[in-house]
């Protein structure tokens, strides 16, 4: 499916000079975000899945139906002071400003083969932060899913050695 006609181009949100790349016509479209959540599944679907994480917000949005597909469970990755038990956390550098992403320290066992999703990698830290998570609990990478890549922020680069998955790339 071609799925940049879902995308809209939002000019100097939310900081001036950035191009945001708005998905949620995607999401509102029916049948576009059944078949990106269906790729992902497609993707995953081998790879022996215990559980899918993703980060907040927008990486529940996407984690949370492939998580219902795989008949697995979702463990959320959420910013600093929003998990209600103990937890681990990792500072992280994002595309405009920086943050504190945690998960609870009991989410993922050790072994246990992770999906990674959310809906766009930018320059890569919030990937980066929450496969540092996900590792620190023993958990195994087994693939990493996004809907949208700018690739001219170089995320990909800090995915060297895994699996990934992007359903467009600008
Ligand atoms: C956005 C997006 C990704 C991240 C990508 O989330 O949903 O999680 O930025 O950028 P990066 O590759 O440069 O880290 P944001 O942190 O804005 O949080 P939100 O989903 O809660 O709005």
């Amino acid at each position: 499916m071609d799925y940049k006609q879902y995308v809209k181009i939002v000019e100097d949100w939310p900081k001036k000079g950035i191009k945001f790349k708005d998905i949620t016509p995607l999401m509102d479209n029916g049948k576009a975000f059944k078949s990106a959540v269906d790729e992902i599944v497609e993707f995953a679907s081998k790879k022996e899945i215990d559980i899918v994480v993703g980060p907040e917000a927008r990486g529940f949005i996407i984690g949370c139906p492939v998580s219902y597909a795989l008949e697995v469970g979702f463990a959320p990755v959420r910013k600093e002071g929003k998990l209600p038990r103990e937890v681990i956390k990792v500072d992280y550098g994002l595309e405009y400003g920086t943050n504190v992403l945690t998960i609870h320290k009991d989410a993922i066992k050790p072994g246990q083969r992770v999906l990674i999703t959310d809906d766009l990698l930018a320059t890569g830290g919030t990937i980066e932060a929450t496969i540092q998570l996900v590792e620190e609990l023993g958990g195994v990478v087994a693939g990493c899913a996004f809907i949208i890549e700018l690739s001219y922020l170089d995320g990909m680069k800090k995915l060297d050695g895994y699996d990934v998955l992007s359903l467009m790339s600008y």
